[in-house]
């Protein structure tokens, strides 16, 4: 399955605003995707020393570590959270992305934020990259399967990128939209193209709210959703929208993948909630996802992933049973 991103434009090239190791290191992952020097010493010699699926990481520097870790749970191991995913573009199976979202093109990269904004703006990867430092934080994210990891996801606050663009007052929502096309009109479960997420404006402008970009210290993998994905750690794991070439605001809640294909099992707040289960199953455990083993550890799960102090009060008097 070849993808192709459709909002393709001239901009200028990665090379004038990303570091030239990065730039180069996307530049070479490019060309080996699409085959063009792949039989040069230095791309061999680059596909030789990574696993197939982890082609497209590069080192990201300065990172500074935030407040927001949670101490209590061991770090996932990287290979565990790089190979158990979902990613439905590019399978079924938990480990179908990290199979084949190697055709995933991730150079060149653009992100369209248009809508309800003063300054609406195509950003160049490059340009989005650089608009704010690197931050390691890490989460406990969540899956709504009652299984979770705890990755250091690096990346900068929704929020840096939100006051850029300058949201109208009659911008109430923000839509994220994953990459649009395949020869497939149909994902598995009937998933219609292109995968569709939202956050309410309070949400999207939560400190928490990640405009993520690598994890454990590199870009991300293209199965965890490269080149630029949200991660949202207080909500279950649907929400947080992968390979996002657009984002938009809106006046209205924005329709949802999952909210639209089972509106009572997946409801659009989704935010981590032991004491609403699921219709299908319980909620109220966790399997952590730390190790190989066959008999993972079951633990409680907390409100809110953990992140009560910081997100709490965005639903002080919701029915938090009516929205879920
Ligand atoms: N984004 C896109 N574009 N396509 C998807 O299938 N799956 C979602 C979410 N974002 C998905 C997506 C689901 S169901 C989950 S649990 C998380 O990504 C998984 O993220 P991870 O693979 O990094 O754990």
């Amino acid at each position: 399955m070849m993808l192709y991103p459709k909002n393709r434009v001239k901009e200028p090239p990665a090379s004038e605003i990303t570091p030239k190791e990065t730039y180069q290191a996307f530049e070479l992952n490019r060309r080996q995707l699409v085959g063009g020097l792949a039989a040069t010493g230095a791309v061999a010699g680059l596909a030789a020393a990574m696993p197939k699926q982890a082609r497209a990481e590069v080192k990201l520097q300065n990172l500074v570590t935030t407040q927001y870790t949670v101490p209590d749970r061991a770090t996932t191991p990287e290979g565990k959270a790089k190979s158990y995913n979902n990613f439905y573009e590019f399978g079924e199976e938990k480990d179908d992305p990290a199979r084949n979202a190697h055709t995933l093109v991730t150079y060149p990269w653009n992100v369209k934020v248009e809508g309800l904004v003063a300054k609406p703006r195509t950003f160049e990867f490059g340009e989005l990259f650089h608009l704010q430092p690197m931050q390691q934080r890490v989460y406990r994210f969540r899956c709504v399967e009652a299984w979770s990891m705890v990755i250091p996801w690096d990346g900068f606050p929704l929020s840096e990128l939100i006051k850029v663009v300058e949201p109208l007052p009659t911008a109430k929502f923000v839509q994220f939209l994953s990459l649009e096309n395949s020869k497939e009109e149909i994902l598995p479960f009937g998933i219609p193209w292109p995968y569709s997420e939202g956050l309410r404006m309070d949400e999207a402008m939560n400190p928490l709210t990640l405009l993520t970009f690598g994890s454990y210290g590199e870009t991300l993998a293209n199965q965890q959703g490269a080149p630029v994905r949200v991660i949202v750690p207080w909500k279950y794991g649907f929400k947080s929208a992968k390979s996002i070439v657009k984002i938009r605001f809106v006046k209205h809640m924005p329709p949802t993948t999952w909210n639209e294909l089972a509106p009572n099992e997946y409801g659009f707040y989704a935010n981590v909630n032991p004491y609403v289960d699921h219709p299908r199953w319980s909620q109220a455990h966790e399997r952590l996802l730390n190790s190989y083993s066959l008999f993972p550890q079951v633990v409680p799960t907390l409100m809110y992933n953990g992140y009560s102090d910081q997100v709490a009060s965005m639903y002080a008097g919701m029915d938090l049973r009516k929205n879920y």
